[in-house]
């Protein structure tokens, strides 16, 4: 058993953007990494490369991608050959090459806004239009959740070269239906736009829920898709920058490797051997107390919020560690976030780098030890008290 309330510290020992960002006395709930250590046998696996002693350069081979085949299969009956799966240096680089084989200024990236904020960065980084689908956004008390607004999706994707999926979804912690997905699907496929599914998320599961991968719904789907998988979020190795894109049709997948040739994106070899053994099979058992421990946390700030901020509203991911909160009726003035940081000494995300439908509301990474989300939550509390 591993025990989560045990967190090792970040802040003196490690370079690490999340604690080193802002001065020593914030307590940071913003980048999407979490605190808890890597499981051992990815450890044992680096230690060992570390000892043999040569550090040069290496490429992925056939047993990792055929750990990566067997772990779509064994999670999903997700039949995948070896030879579709083409390692990327993370996942964030993985869908940039995909825009810039499937884009032009004419057929621009389509996005459900909020969403992750590099998302955003996409049309800059190709010089692309950005097509957003907001979510229509529903309230219940103090629970909010989102819903697909179809018919603006439908208006949209008729000018896209791509549509950029999130799922599960950073950072409204959503895991879209097979009925959503299909008719997604559907829709680019009737109007040729290339399917880019990141699926970063999509083993941090709460509440025991399921996952299917958008290509996994039919060949026909898997055809139009580059599924984009990584261990890094799962199981916190994301500072080893090693990711997989998983693409089935042949013609696809050369179009890729080509673009991805041309930029040179080689992935780090630590990355590959974490990747070998995170994707084996063999901390699958820390995995599944690790996403009890993020459910407890998840029902934890629900309960808390509820009971000491009434008048703040927040999403129940389903997956992710990252909530969701919105401020407007708080009286909050101005952003939540700049609120948060000045008077809580809490640094969450700014909710507005989601897109503009995130003014007003913040993400909060969960990704922590119990003790530190309270601590967290009690600041913010107290600073609200103070209004
Ligand atoms: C949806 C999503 N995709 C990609 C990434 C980052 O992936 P990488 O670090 O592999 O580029 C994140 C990190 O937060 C994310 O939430």
């Amino acid at each position: 058993m591993t025990n989560f309330n045990i967190v090792p510290d970040r802040r003196n020992a490690s370079n690490s953007i999340k604690w080193a960002w802002y001065p020593k006395d914030v307590l940071p709930m913003w980048v999407a990494d979490m605190d808890f250590l890597t499981p051992k046998p990815i450890l044992s696996a680096l230690h060992k490369a570390v000892d043999h002693g040569v550090l040069g350069y290496e490429m992925p081979m056939q047993p990792l991608k055929e750990t990566v085949a067997a772990r779509m299969d064994n999670l999903y009956s997700w039949k995948v050959k070896p030879e579709m799966v083409i390692a990327v240096t993370g996942i964030v680089s993985g869908l940039s090459v995909a825009a810039r084989m499937a884009c032009t200024p004419k057929r621009g990236v389509l996005v459900q806004t909020p969403v992750y904020n590099e998302f955003h960065e996409v049309k800059n980084n190709i010089g692309i239009p950005q097509l957003n689908a907001p979510f229509i956004k529903h309230v219940n008390g103090n629970i909010i959740s989102y819903e697909i607004d179809w018919d603006i999706f439908e208006k949209q994707i008729k000018k896209a070269g791509m549509f950029l999926l999130c799922n599960p979804h950073n950072p409204l912690g959503i895991i879209f239906s097979r009925k959503e997905l299909l008719k997604m699907a559907e829709l680019c496929i009737k109007n040729n736009v290339l399917i880019v599914s990141d699926e970063i998320h999509s083993e941090l599961l709460l509440d025991n829920n399921k996952f299917t991968p958008m290509a996994k719904l039919s060949a026909e789907i898997a055809k139009h898709t580059i599924t984009l998988v990584s261990p890094s979020k799962t199981f916190n190795i994301a500072g080893l920058f090693c990711g997989f894109a998983i693409i089935t049709d042949k013609d696809l997948r050369e179009r890729y490797e080509k673009e991805l040739n041309h930029l040179r994106l080689h992935v780090g070899s630590l990355g590959l051997i974490a990747a070998q053994t995170a994707f084996s099979g063999k901390c699958d058992g820390w995995l599944k107390e690790m996403n009890r421990y993020l459910t407890g946390n998840r029902d934890f700030i629900v309960d808390y919020v509820t009971e000491y901020m009434p008048d703040v509203r927040l999403t129940v991911p389903d997956a992710t560690y990252l909530g969701w909160l919105d401020f407007t009726q708080t009286g909050i003035d101005g952003s939540p976030f700049e609120f948060f940081l000045k008077n809580a000494k809490v640094a969450a995300s700014e909710g507005k780098i989601f897109g503009k439908e995130g003014e007003g509301h913040i993400r909060l990474n969960f990704g922590t030890s119990r003790k530190l989300l309270e601590q967290g939550l009690e600041q913010m509390r107290k600073a609200l008290k103070s209004i």
